[in-house]
């Protein structure tokens, strides 16, 4: 006694040592409290005081340290303390998309010396920019647009030197752009980073010459729609790495540096709006460039430069008020990606040709304002033309490319997948699949696209794909993307609407938002080339669904799930000892109890059921075996008889959790295991061998002997007999040797099923379930349908079996009775789970379970995978096999045809439909899949005709008949004996 007590203690102190262990560093678990406490909107699974091992939403952690916060578009309102930077081994902060977060930044963010990715993009942040924030050495990714920050950019994030994306843009900033001297550092250090935006601001001052260098790295310098002043650097000449250059939208002056044109690697050049002046700029060479803006400018008098004709991958090219004049070339309209010709307010003459060439992409030819005189209307050039303010529009000309064409196309919008939109109720969209749900939404801005013909399909289906399979890759359950309203604004940017939709259930949880939103902050969906640099600002979320289990459990750290594991571990075996030390004490005192209470019971009383008594009704057919009978047909319960996996399962202990958690922890508790017996007869048997003595124990053995003697059936494991005395507690079934079909399905009974034999044994069980509903009187219903409890005989033919949570109908009018709920997890009806009640469509559902199990024999549920989720958001009726091939159990043999595959899906998800009316019955199952059998050139009745007469017929009164009657087919049972 004393040994063990100290057992229990070394384990319990074991298990303490195990959770502190995995718990969050106190200093940090407090800042993420205060931080709770300073802003609404915190995930409600932030309570406690462990962020780590208790998987707050959108904190990762490792060990006991928290290293990422992801908190994008949660709808955060307050100001962010500086407690924040206590945190000190913070790798990554996504706080994006919280307009609600205003305020400072803390200088304390300066502290975070691991930090990598400062991710504020699109909340309200104001003030200056602290100069802290350049003291951070690992700093990768750094994005502050679209806030409210103001004062000068400060000149320690030239200290930056892992940098490699800097956004500022679309803010309040103003001063000029720093660079270094002396020991002040300065932009120009930044000699890895890819990324200047700094559009969208008030800086002042030149562009300084020092900001560019050779050694720089750059492919986006992003200035556009600032108040810079002086000319363009010609060392801007020098970053050959540059993609994309934007400086319109200043007040930028002098000559175009001639050495631009060096920049051959440049895709995207916009000059506009600003005051320069000088030659207009030499472009040759710059052979990749898609798109350039050069209007308003005030270069001297010039014709048209013929380098264009040469620049093959021109898509647009924007040239308004720059001073050009003379002819336009023809060859111009021959480039073949030509989309959009913006050359107004210029001294173009003489007549347009278009020649008969043209792009026949080319959507827009804008010549208003020129003095042209006549157009050639070779071609037939049939898209727009606008000669409006033209000598050729003068006068009463009332040709169609004199007048301001109206575009009656709405702009593009993701069309529905071949179904029909849902009218969906308040706040719902429908999704291009045609789902109602509350999407992830918010706008895309593209700075900078490489096209401009907005109306062309074809740009938006490429990235609508290009997200879904980043959402996809990113494991965030996605229906569908649609885009919208795609439109140029002031700045030039091309703006797309967006909106994601989720699959299989109505809304996001917060981590499925958190993760997308980090997915576009911290860039890591790229957009096709042809859209450029973009940022995206998400609306706000107001409909989170409640956590699912992708939700912080995931996140936690390899520490917490190892001592979780062993804390686990170690719990599970102190149940196990006190399982083992109850069924003892239960046994002991209940034979105690009737040895001293009553005494003409002790020594081997044996219970005859036949005889009328309280608790069971009277019976016939059934055997009454006395212990010692059994005793020699399993020679002595040997272990060598011991088949306990095969159906009733061995597994008491699984049995006794299932149960704990069920609140029935009796039930099952003390199951000493299942026996294969031979009977004096020579009948092969299954022995279920219980400890007797528990009441529920008896009721669920009571229930089990009295339906079992009155269902018969070919698919239902019969009954042979039972014995019940003082000491032991046994049922007798008929033996079933292939065991059950999870063991056939998982592979490990060796048994392989092909899709002729799986139509089959799922028909096999169907009528079987199809009969203890309609059949039997009263009806009953099983309560634990799964492919544990379908048993597989010689032939093959399905057997349902366990029939301990069951439940007869008989004292309810409407079929529905109200209970306890009870069965398996995965296998469990959803509706009778949150109602209570219990009615066929119950067994329905755990059959539709059973059905996607012989299509993907797959774990119902696992690791938060819940197969019918994942069918159904897998599934797709357009596709071949309903593009469900990866979910298909490969020992299907999946080249082979599958005939019927279809039409078993759709049955399966019928009878998995949310609720119980929606749900097919039992019999109409059986001849669903008959019908798919007949289909696939199968025969339904050869096997099964006559003992479908037979079970009829003893439906009235099943237990009047004798069990000897009944066909027990296959090789290992004899006649019966009874
Ligand atoms: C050029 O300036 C005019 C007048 O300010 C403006 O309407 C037009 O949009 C500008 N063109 C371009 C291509 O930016
Ligand atoms: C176009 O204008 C130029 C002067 O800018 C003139 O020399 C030329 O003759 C004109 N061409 C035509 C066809 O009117
Ligand atoms: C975030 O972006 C950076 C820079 O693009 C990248 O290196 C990093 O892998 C991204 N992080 C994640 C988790 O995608």
């Amino acid at each position: 006694m004393m040994g063990r007590g100290i057992l229990l203690f070394l384990l319990v102190r074991l298990f303490q040592f195990l959770v502190v262990e995995a718990a969050t560093d106190p200093q940090e678990s407090a800042v993420l409290r205060s931080l709770k406490t300073q802003l609404q909107n915190i995930p409600p699974n932030w309570v406690g005081s462990d962020p780590c091992s208790e998987g707050w939403e959108g904190i990762v952690c490792t060990d006991t340290r928290v290293i990422s916060i992801q908190l994008s578009t949660m709808g955060l309102k307050g100001q962010l303390s500086g407690d924040i930077g206590s945190l000190s081994e913070l790798q990554s902060l996504d706080l994006s998309y919280n307009p609600g977060l205003t305020g400072p930044l803390p200088p304390s963010i300066g502290n975070l010396k691991k930090l990598t990715n400062l991710i504020l993009v699109g909340c309200g942040f104001s003030g200056p920019i602290p100069s802290e924030i350049g003291y951070l050495p690992r700093l990768v990714f750094l994005s502050l647009n679209s806030n409210r920050f103001n004062g000068n950019i400060p000149p320690t994030i030239g200290s930056l030197s892992s940098l490699y994306w800097l956004d500022l843009a679309d803010n309040q900033l103003s001063g000029s752009i720093p660079v270094s001297s002396g020991n002040i550092p300065g932009l120009d250090m930044l000699t890895h980073t890819k990324h200047f935006h700094f559009g969208k601001n008030q800086l002042t001052g030149t562009i300084p010459a020092q900001l560019f260098s050779a050694n720089m790295n750059l492919i986006h310098v992003l200035f556009e729609d600032n108040q810079l002043t002086g000319s363009i650097p010609a060392t801007l000449g020098l970053v050959k790495t540059l993609e994309v250059v934007r400086l319109d939208r200043n007040l930028l002056s002098g000559n175009v540096p001639t050495n631009l044109n060096k920049l051959i690697s440049v895709i995207e050049l916009h000059l506009s709006n600003n005051d320069l002046v000088g030659p207009f700029p030499d472009l040759s060479g710059m052979l990749v460039l898609n798109s350039v803006d050069l209007s308003n400018n005030s270069f001297s008098v010039s014709d048209f430069p013929p380098y264009f004709s040469t620049l093959m991958s021109l898509t647009t090219l924007e040239a308004e008020n720059t001073n050009l004049k003379g002819l336009l070339p023809p060859a111009l309209f021959t480039l073949p990606q030509l989309q959009t010709l913006n050359l107004k307010t210029n001294l173009f003459n003489g007549s347009l040709d278009i020649g008969s060439d043209f792009s026949d992409q080319l959507e827009l030819v804008d010549l208003q304002n020129n003095s042209i005189t006549g157009y050639i209307e070779r071609g037939g050039y049939p898209n727009e033309l606008r000669l409006m303010g033209n000598p050729v529009c003068g006068g009463s000309a009332t040709a169609k490319f004199c007048q301001l064409a109206v575009h009656s196309s709405p702009p593009y919008s993701t069309p529905p997948n071949t179904c029909v939109p849902s009218l969906c109720p308040n706040g719902q969209n429908s999704s291009p699949n045609c789902q109602c749900s509350f999407p992830y939404s918010g706008t895309l801005f593209f700075r900078a696209p490489s096209f401009s013909d907005l109306g062309n399909a074809s740009y938006y289906t490429s990235l609508q794909s290009s997200l879904q399979a980043s959402f996809t890759t990113n494991k965030v359950p996605v229906d569908s993307v649609s885009l919208s309203n795609p439109s140029k604004d002031a700045d030039d940017y091309l703006e797309v609407s967006l909106q994601v939709f989720p699959a299989g259930k109505q809304s996001f949880s917060r981590s499925d938002i958190a993760k997308m939103g980090f997915m576009l902050s911290n860039q890591t969906f790229k957009p096709p080339k042809s859209f450029g640099p973009f940022f995206f600002i998400a609306s706000q979320y107001a409909h989170f669904s409640e956590s699912d289990s992708t939700g912080g459990s995931k996140k936690m750290s390899l520490g917490i799930i190892v001592g979780a594991s062993v804390g686990g571990f170690i719990l599970l075996m102190l149940i196990f000892v006190g399982v083992y030390l109850f069924c003892r004490k239960r046994v002991k005192t209940a034979t105690e109890r009737r040895n001293v209470s009553e005494p003409r019971h002790s020594g081997a009383t044996s219970w005859d059921p036949t005889k009328s008594s309280d608790s069971f009704p009277q019976l016939k057919g059934p055997k009454v075996f006395s212990s010692n009978e059994l005793r020699k047909a399993t020679n002595n319960f040997s272990e060598a008889n011991d088949i306990g996996s095969g159906g009733y399962g061995k597994a008491s202990l699984f049995h006794f959790l299932k149960n704990f958690m069920l609140g029935e922890p009796s039930q099952f508790l003390c199951l000493l295991g299942v026996y294969r017996g031979t009977l004096a007869s020579g009948q092969l048997v299954a022995i279920k061998r219980s400890q007797p003595g528990s009441s529920q124990g008896h009721n669920e053995f009571t229930t089990e002997v009295e339906l079992l003697s009155r269902v018969h059936h070919k698919n239902l494991v019969g009954l042979v007999g039972f014995c019940f005395e003082d000491k032991e507690q046994m049922l007798v079934y008929e033996f079933v040797p292939n065991g059950t079909l999870k063991g056939s399905l998982t592979g490990k009974s060796g048994i392989r099923l092909d899709w002729n034999r799986r139509l089959r044994v799922a028909l096999g069980a169907a009528k079987g379930l199809s009969y203890l509903h309609d059949l039997a009187n009263p009806p009953i219903i099983h309560r634990d349908i799964k492919t544990n409890n379908i048993l597989l005989d010689e032939r093959l033919n399905a057997k349902v079996a366990d029939f301990g949570l069951s439940k007869p109908m008989g004292d309810s009018e409407d079929g529905q009775i109200v209970t306890q709920v009870k069965g398996t997890m995965g296998y469990l009806d959803p509706e009778y789970y949150m109602s209570n009640q219990l009615n066929a469509k119950s067994d329905v559902y755990s059959f539709g379970v059973v059905l996607l199990e012989l299509l993907t024999a797959r774990v119902p549920l696992e690791k938060g995978r819940y197969i019918v989720r994942e069918v159904r958001v897998a599934m797709d009726r357009q596709k071949d096999r309903y593009g469900l091939n990866e979910l298909l159990d490969s020992a299907l043999g999946l080249t082979n045809p599958l005939k019927g595959l279809e039409q078993f899906v759709d049955l399966a998800m019928r009878c998995v439909e949310e609720t119980g009316d929606e749900r097919p019955t039992m019999s109409e199952v059986v001849k669903e899949i008959e019908r798919i059998m007949q289909m696939a050139g199968m025969n339904t009745n050869s096997d099964s005709a006559s003992l479908d007469a037979t079970s009829t017929r003893s439906s009235p009164h099943p237990y009047n008949n004798n069990v000897a009657s009944f066909d027990y087919s296959g090789a290992y049972t004899p006649p019966h004996p009874y």
